[in-house]
C-alpha cells in the first residue's frame, strides 16, 4: 500500500510499527536514528515517516525542520514518549500530521497512518492539480499573447496597405501622410504621451486622407485654383475617409482622426463643425501637423509657402483654430530641436 519509514532509537519499537503495519500491507523501512534516516530518504521515496523525538544526537524536532521541506511527498507522524501538547504544536506547526504518545496503542497508531496517507494523497492530487492550473494559465496567456501581437501586426499592416494605395492614386499627397505622421508623432513624444496613444496618431496620421481615393483625380490634381463646387468636393474626403474605416476594429482612433482632422478648435473646420471639446489629444496634433506639412509643401494648386510661414500660421491661430499644446510642442520642435520635414 504504502511505503513507510520508521525513525526510532529503541529497536524494540521499531519491530512493533514494522510488524503492526506491514500486517496492513505497508512497505515498512527503520532507520534507527535521523542519519541513517536522511540517507534512506536519499535513496528511495516515503510516502509517510512515522518518528521518534528523543534520540540520541540529534533529535527528531531538527530533522522534520530540515526534511519536511526538502521532501513534499512525504508525511509525518511523531511517535514519543513526550506528551506534552506545546511540543506536539510545534511539529504541527512544522507540518507533522499527527502526534502519537508511547506506549504504542495499535488501533490508534493505525488510524493515524491511515489518516496522514489519506490527507497526504489529497494534499498530493491538489498540488498536481494547482501545477496543472497554473501550466494551464500560462499557456493560455502565451496563446492570447501571440493573438494579440498577430493582431496587432495585423492592423499595422493593413494600415500601410492602405496609405500605399492613396499614395499609389494622388502623386501629389504621395509623402504628406507619412510626413504628417511622423510630425504628429514627434509631437506625441514631446507631449509625453503613452506608447500607444503615440503610435495611434503615427498610424493615424498615414491614413488620414484615405478618403482622397473617393475624389476624382482630376481635382485632386488640378493646378490653380479651385473653385468653390470643387472645394466642396475636396472636402468630402473626411467624410468617406471615415465611411471607409469606420466599422474596422483599430487598436487606435483612427476614425475619429480620418473624420476630424479638418475640425477646428473655434468649429470653423470640416466637415461637422466641431469644438475643442469634442476633439481628443490625437485628432488636436493631427490637424496641427496636417496643416504644417500642407503649408510648407508644395501642392497643385500653389507651391510650397515654407516652414516659416506654416509656424507663424499655427503660432497666431494657437487657442482659436489649433491646440495650443499641440502648436507649442510643434513650435518647441522646429525652433529648438531642429526638427525638418523629411
Ligand atoms: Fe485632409
Amino acid at each position: 500500500m504504502a511505503n513507510l519509514l520508521i525513525v526510532d532509537d529503541e529497536a524494540q519499537i521499531r519491530l512493533m510499527l514494522s510488524q503492526m503495519l506491514t500486517a496492513k500491507g505497508h512497505q515498512c523501512t527503520c532507520a534507527a536514528d535521523p542519519d541513517e534516516a536522511r540517507s534512506l530518504l536519499k535513496g528511495a521515496s516515503f510516502d509517510l515517516i512515522l518518528c521518534d523525538i528523543n534520540m540520541p544526537g540529534e533529535n527528531g524536532m531538527s530533522l522534520m525542520r530540515d526534511i519536511l521541506p526538502r521532501y513534499p511527498d512525504t508525511a509525518a507522524i511523531m511517535v514519543t514518549g513526550i506528551d506534552d501538547h506545546v511540543v506536539a504544536e510545534q511539529f504541527f506547526d512544522l507540518g507533522v500530521y499527527g502526534y502519537l504518545t508511547k506506549p504504542i496503542d495499535r488501533t490508534r497508531v493505525l488510524i493515524a497512518v491511515a489518516n496522514a496517507l489519506r490527507r497526504h494523497e489529497l494534499e498530493r492530487i491538489n498540488r498536481e492539480y494547482q501545477a496543472g492550473l497554473e501550466s494551464l494559465v500560462a499557456q493560455r496567456t502565451e496563446a492570447l499573447r501571440e493573438m494579440v501581437q498577430t493582431k496587432h501586426r495585423t492592423l499595422v499592416g493593413m494600415v500601410h496597405a492602405i496609405a500605399a494605395i492613396v499614395e499609389n492614386r494622388d502623386p501629389y499627397t504621395a509623402g504628406h501622410q507619412r510626413r504628417v505622421a511622423e510630425l504628429g508623432r514627434a509631437m506625441a513624444v514631446k507631449l509625453k504621451m503613452t506608447a500607444i496613444e503615440i503610435e495611434g496618431i503615427f498610424m493615424g496620421g498615414l491614413i488620414h486622407d484615405v478618403g482622397k481615393i473617393a475624389i476624382p483625380s482630376e481635382i485632386l490634381s488640378k493646378p490653380g485654383r479651385l473653385d468653390p463646387i470643387e472645394f466642396e468636393l475636396i472636402k468630402r474626403h473626411t467624410t468617406a475617409g471615415y465611411e471607409i474605416v469606420k466599422d474596422t476594429a483599430f487598436d487606435w482612433p483612427i476614425a475619429d482622426i480620418v473624420h476630424q482632422h479638418h475640425e477646428k478648435m473655434d468649429g470653423s473646420g470640416y466637415p461637422r463643425q466641431l469644438v475643442g471639446a469634442d476633439l481628443s489629444p490625437a485628432v488636436r496634433i493631427i490637424c496641427v501637423a496636417d496643416v504644417v506639412e500642407a503649408m510648407a509643401s508644395h501642392r497643385p494648386y500653389r507651391p510650397a509657402l515654407g516652414i516659416a510661414s506654416a509656424l507663424a500660421e499655427i503660432d497666431t491661430h494657437s487657442g482659436t483654430k489649433y491646440d495650443p499644446d499641440s502648436v507649442q510642442a510643434c513650435l518647441a520642435l522646429f525652433k529648438k530641436d531642429g526638427y525638418r520635414l523629411e
